[in-house]
């Protein structure tokens, strides 16, 4: 695959200006050496996106996106790294040669993505030409989906036949094998036949518009089972994709609250009735990608399922997927047999927006499906609410979750507070991720340490010769170490709004951005960095000691007397060299 050469796209990175760019698409403000507007990818009355000229990097201090140049036209275009470059290519007029075409021709993902392509449409075709009498227009006549709907989600039938489907690719010169892999044909012990048959059928897009697989729902009860999906494949894979986020993008934007529901009728008919801020799952459990991807585009989740045990089960394990990815979670609650698309259809959306208005707290929905009378349960109820607060690392979700668990469950009070307001448990800054097992004061050091490196390449040098990223106890300040260091010993220069595009980590990219433009500069700092070195230094002697102390112990016990010379000579070192560290430290 010729890939467009990393010179090239350095070269229209710095050419670009994000503040032009992104001028585009907000007013910016100078605001001292940065400029302010109104964040895109959220909605909000005060500015807290900020751009970075210096550093051509953008961030938002109330989602907390962030990037360069590449990544602003990423999320606001919804367009592939290598289009967004073009993209600006285009504008700086610098020609990319042909030759480097967007991806490898012929990449079995490729031919994937065409079959399903295909597939769509002719599902699509029999949809739109199929009678009025036909059986699948009766059917979404009466489930009432419009015409505009059916266009909108690309609805499709798949014919009562065994290989329409498959025939209408062989004319195409599309291999049955093919079929198969995409999940749209099977084969069997004679031959391959169509997977999907006399059904209703729900072309599944990733967030680009792109169908990856397909869902079909039965047209006659007697038919079973009532909703097929296709199976994984290299382009879909089931936990990453929700149904209906293609269509829902704008809405979820521009509102900034998505609902979640479980079944493709149920996202239907709520767009039916003009509520467009909704996705679905696809039969499977809620995972962290697909709540991660959902906090892309919106910052409060509704969580609206089915009222039967089910869908209560399904319910209580979304909740802390959404809860970690920062999305503020509420449950709304059906009266009893209802599903979402019964209830819209029957209190029309006025109705049904009433009951997500009026959604439960987390601590109110466990409250009301938990059995507290049992001590287990009451226990599992406050353990996993703790852990759930524990978790949220947005402040003020994070006290308003508390406020609402303590209002719940009285009892509560004394546990939460000694829990949450451990010493260090008051975060400086409220995304300041917690490292597992190290109290807070460390992950302030490795963040202050961090943000210092990005600084410049200095301190970054500084650090390369004391530390390794495995010092950093957390994972997310390694992985930036570990870019910062391999940036160090690139060709290039150590340029950070570069260095984001190398990073293909949304979360390390997101803190990175916020740690840039959070910096004050200010002085002394080497010497502050010097300090914070020390500090990691000592800290990870100390737990080495500590380790070799607990050995040693147990060599006692065995009476191990080579063994634990030995241990005990390296104990003495490891003590000298902490003595040494600290006379460093104090300068002699
Ligand atoms: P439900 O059984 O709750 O159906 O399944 P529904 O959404 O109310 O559908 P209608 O109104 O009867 O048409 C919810 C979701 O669970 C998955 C599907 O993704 C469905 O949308 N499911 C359900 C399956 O995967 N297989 C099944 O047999 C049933
Ligand atoms: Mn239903």
């Amino acid at each position: 695959m010729a890939r467009i050469p990393e010179e090239l796209i350095d070269s229209i990175r710095s050419q670009a200006d994000i503040v032009d760019v992104v001028s585009d698409y907000v007013t910016l403000r100078k605001a001292g050496k940065n400029y302010k507007g109104l964040c895109p990818f959220h909605d909000e009355k005060t500015p807290s996106f900020s751009v970075n000229p210096e550093r051509q990097i953008y961030h938002c201090f109330g989602c907390g996106k962030g990037g360069n140049v590449f990544s602003f036209l990423m999320e606001h275009e919804n367009v592939t790294f290598v289009e967004a470059v073009r993209h600006i290519a285009r504008r700086l007029n610098i020609t990319i040669p042909d030759t480097y075409r967007q991806r490898e021709a012929g990449s079995e993902a490729e031919s994937l993505a065409q079959v399903t392509r295909f597939a769509a449409r002719f599902f699509h075709e029999r949809l739109l030409n199929a009678g009025r009498d036909s059986i699948v227009r009766r059917y979404t006549e009466r489930r009432g989906l419009s015409e505009e709907t059916v266009k909108s989600f690309g609805l499709g039938y798949a014919p009562d036949s065994w290989n329409d489907l498959l025939n209408a690719a062989r004319n195409q010169g599309i291999d049955a094998a093919l079929l198969v892999k995409a999940g749209l044909a099977k084969t069997g012990e004679q031959r391959t036949y169509d997977a999907f048959r006399k059904r209703l059928i729900f072309p599944i897009q990733a967030p680009s518009g792109r169908v990856v697989g397909f869902g079909g729902r039965a047209l006659s009860d007697e038919d079973q089972p009532k909703y097929l999906n296709s199976s994984e494949s290299p382009i879909y894979r089931k936990s990453q994709v929700l149904y209906g986020l293609y269509q829902a993008r704008d809405a979820l934007r521009q509102r900034g609250r998505v609902l979640v529901v479980e079944g493709y009728m149920d996202l239907l008919g709520l767009y039916e009735q003009g509520i467009h801020g909704a996705v679905a799952l696809c039969g499977t459990a809620l995972t962290r990608e697909q709540a991660r991807l959902l906090a892309r585009y919106g910052q409060q989740a509704f969580l609206v399922y089915d009222s039967d045990q089910a869908g209560v089960r399904a319910t209580w394990r979304a909740i802390e997927p959404l809860v970690e990815s920062g999305l503020w979670t509420r449950i709304v609650r059906l009266p009893e047999d209802y599903d979402p698309d019964s209830y819209v259809r029957e209190h029309g959306p006025d109705g049904f927006m009433k009951l997500v208005d009026s959604a439960d707290s987390i601590a109110d929905f466990m409250g009301h499906h938990a059995n507290l009378q049992g001590s287990g349960d009451r226990e599992e109820v406050f353990r996993t609410l703790t852990e759930l607060i524990r978790k949220t690392t947005n402040l003020v979700h994070r006290e308003t979750y508390r406020e609402e668990a303590e209002r719940r469950f009285p009892a509560l009070q004394g546990l939460l507070a000694s829990e949450l307001r451990s010493p260090g448990a008051v975060q400086r800054d409220r995304r300041a991720p917690r490292a597992e097992g190290a109290p807070d004061g460390d992950a302030m050091v490795e963040r202050d340490l961090v943000q210092l490196m990005l600084d410049g390449r200095a301190i970054a040098e500084l650090v390369e010769n004391q530390l390794e990223p495995r010092d950093f106890k957390h994972p997310l300040y390694r992985r930036i170490v570990e870019l910062c260091f391999a940036r160090l010993g690139g060709e290039g220069t150590y340029d950070l709004s570069g260095l984001i595009d190398t990073i293909g980590d949304d979360e390390a990219a997101r803190m990175m951005t916020e740690l840039i433009n959070a910096s004050d500069s200010g002085v002394n700092l080497e010497q502050r960095a010097r300090d914070h070195i020390i500090r990691i230094k000592q800290k990870r002697l100390k737990e080495s000691m500590a380790r070799l102390m607990e050995q040693i112990k147990q060599m006692e016990k065995g009476g191990r007397s080579d063994e634990l010379n030995d241990a005990m000579a390296t104990y003495m070192e490891l003590k000298q060299q902490e003595k040494v560290l600290l006379q460093s430290a104090r300068g002699d």
